[in-house]
């Protein structure tokens, strides 16, 4: 089988890299992808995921067997949708599914009337009766603007001015735009967070091991909220009883409820959980894979993951299995500056991986001596071995070793499996 996915980043590259594993599938090409992922004999063409009716000339006219949609922006677009109505066999949901990513307010409204676990919350479309709420409620509390923002919408408030402060950001400033036409105010939340992805057909779903991220820029957790810094699973401090519960209370009754509403959910549905006193509760859903959580989930995978999707799009009954024996670990190298003021140009060394390591490349460009940072996340070491702590050590061993000027990276990916 031939086949294009969609999407630039690290997480694209590990699905190419996946996909090309499996066995079915003969030939990947990313639009528009990035020159690290030719490394690995992906090929890319330079294509814009919102162009939609380009792809689907670029896809008829090379006869692609299918696509994968790795982003959420054209999913909320409903590049699904177009590419069926092109005839074109797209895996991802279409635009109606994709707002259970796209709208935190119809996320919270479908978890309210179906008894989804979640924090209580209210909904805003203006300041004056926001801070009102604010006031009364007090703090902790989480401001959240209604649409995406590329995870920089969300701030956590340990006080009441700081939420205050949010909510000006978005209502007085528009600093989100559009996405910030509405404000979900939520109770503030407490335990381990961990992400449990899961492949859905519409009615059944397959769920992935889980995974950790870590969302901060700095070790500690310090500093300002990313795209994600690095990963692992599995994530041994999260019991196997919380994922069975929140596979029965928030996945099967997420996909039910989708089916059972007229917007039949198929692709990858993401939940971002929290494991608290009272049980797992959603903090958010994705319509997608996730990142950098993809990157050390897919390497676990033993199964064609071509196959299962190429099932799933057919009507069949996939098969996903899974490496529970080993554990994979990620870092981030990020370029200088990010998320606020990036510092593009860093050249990227020459990296020594081995069998049971990689390198998922994300934000690089040409340059005139090879690649070169061109975006925030820059790419992703990931290593697998028996546990954690020694996948750990084989990742910063390989980077410690790096001439990293004009890059930063977390130090501590993986530390609260260890000290938990
Ligand atoms: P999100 O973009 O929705 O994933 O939120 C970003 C981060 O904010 C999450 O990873 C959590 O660390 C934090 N967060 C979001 N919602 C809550 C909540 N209700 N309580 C505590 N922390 C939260
Ligand atoms: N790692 C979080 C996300 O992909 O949204």
């Amino acid at each position: 089988m031939k086949v294009l996915v969609i999407g630039s980043g690290a997480r694209e590259h590990a699905i190419a890299h996946a996909l090309m594993r499996g066995g079915s599938v003969s030939e990947v090409t990313v639009a528009p992808g990035n020159p690290g992922m030719e490394l690995d004999g992906i090929r890319i063409t330079q294509l814009n995921p919102s162009n939609h009716a380009a792809l689907v000339e670029f896809v008829k006219n090379n006869d692609y067997d299918w696509v994968f949609v790795g982003p959420e922006v054209p999913l909320i677009e409903g590049i699904v949708d177009d590419f069926a109505a092109a005839g074109i066999k797209a895996f991802g949901p279409n635009k109606a599914a994709a707002q259970i990513e796209g709208s935190k307010d119809f996320a919270k409204q479908l978890m309210e009337r179906h008894d989804i676990p979640t924090a209580k919350y209210r909904t805003f479309d203006e300041l004056d009766r926001s801070v009102a709420y604010v006031r009364e409620h007090g703090a902790p509390i989480v401001i959240k603007a209604d649409g995406l923002a590329a995870g920089k919408g969300v701030t956590v408030a340990m006080d009441e001015d700081a939420a205050i402060a949010a909510l000006e950001d978005i209502f007085v400033d528009h600093r989100f735009g559009n996405a910030g036409a509405k404000v979900v105010i939520e109770d503030f939340l407490e335990g381990q967070e961990f992400s449990l992805m899961s492949f859905v057909n519409g009615t059944d779903f397959w769920p992935m091991p889980i995974s950790q991220d870590h969302k901060r820029a700095y070790d500690g957790d310090k500093g300002p909220n990313t795209g994600g810094m690095g990963a692992y699973s599995p994530v041994p401090q999260i019991s196997q009883s919380v994922v069975d519960t929140a596979i029965e209370t928030i996945v099967r009754p997420t996909v039910e409820a989708m089916a059972d509403e007229g917007t039949p959910f198929t692709g990858i549905l993401y939940a971002g959980l929290i494991a608290t006193a009272e049980g797992p509760k959603v903090i958010e859903f994705n319509a997608r894979f996730g990142d950098p959580e993809t990157e050390v989930v897919l390497p676990k995978l033993t199964s064609d993951l071509g196959a299962g999707i190429n099932a799933i799009l057919n009507g069949e009954t996939p098969e996903f299995t899974w490496d529970d024996e080993n554990a994979t670990l990620g870092v981030v190298l990020a370029a200088e500056g990010y998320p606020v003021n990036v510092v593009k140009g860093a050249a990227i060394p020459e990296i020594p991986v081995d069998a049971n390591s990689h390198v998922y490349y994300a934000g690089v460009s040409n340059g005139a001596h090879g690649l070169v940072a061109s975006s925030g996340r820059v790419l992703l070491v990931e290593a697998s071995a028996s546990d954690i702590k020694t996948a750990q050590d084989k990742v910063y061993e390989i980077i410690d070793q790096l001439d990293t000027t004009g890059m930063f990276y977390r130090h501590d990916i993986g530390a609260k499996a260890l000290n938990a």
